[in-house]
């Protein structure tokens, strides 16, 4: 395995860590939008793309949002709220949860764009905690069919981390459970 310097072109991949400390630098409008168009790159089951995006830089919500999320206090100039849509969930196999992987990858392409632009991030979880999902939904006035899956918060960073992967060999299996080779298994 090489080590993860080797890969100059991932360096966004590997250097996207939380970020829990911002500075208050107003993140530009051009920026958001970048990051609003990655989030909206993400693959989405059958193609329903069942997100929405609340953009948050109003220091009064911001403020909200900070004594709801108990897990996410900091101060941050830019919060987006991404949701799901069961409207637009709608699928012939019922599987309207896929929403919630749809909206997963529009925000860790949101993440990875983020580290790509030379900003911080953080994920702060919302579903399935009934109780941050209604404190979130009275805040952002979201109607009944509208889910808030997380808030990322971001801005430009006020801490550095360093590059990281979490690999270990132990979590990969080959061909079924338990093969942690990757030689051909013959039965
Ligand atoms: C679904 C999800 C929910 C998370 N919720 C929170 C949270 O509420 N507060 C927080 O500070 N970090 C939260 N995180 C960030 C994790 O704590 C973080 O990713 C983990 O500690 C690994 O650190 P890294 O992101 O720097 O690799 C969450 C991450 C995910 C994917």
């Amino acid at each position: 395995m090489k080590e993860i310097e080797e890969y100059p072109e991932l360096s966004y991949v590997f250097n996207r860590r939380s970020i829990r400390k911002f500075k208050q630098q107003p993140v530009p409008n051009n920026m958001i939008e970048v990051l609003l168009k990655a989030a909206m790159a993400a693959p989405s089951a059958m193609n329903n793309q069942p997100w929405e995006f609340v953009v948050i830089d109003d220091p009064k919500i911001l403020g909200k949002v900070r004594q709801q999320m108990i897990f996410g206090r900091q101060e941050t100039p830019l919060a987006i709220a991404v949701c799901g849509n069961k409207r637009k969930a709608r699928n012939k196999f019922s599987a309207t949860d896929f929403w919630i992987q749809d909206c997963s990858a529009a925000t860790q392409n949101i993440l990875l764009c983020a580290s790509s632009l030379g900003l911080g991030s953080v994920w702060l979880g919302v579903h399935p905690v009934k109780i941050f999902s209604a404190g979130i939904s009275r805040i952002l006035k979201l109607p009944r069919h509208i889910k808030p899956l997380c808030i990322i918060y971001l801005g430009y960073p006020d801490q550095e981390k360093a590059a990281h992967t979490k690999y270990t060999e132990k979590n990969v299996h080959w061909q079924s459970f338990g093969n942690q080779g990757s030689e051909e298994v013959t039965s």
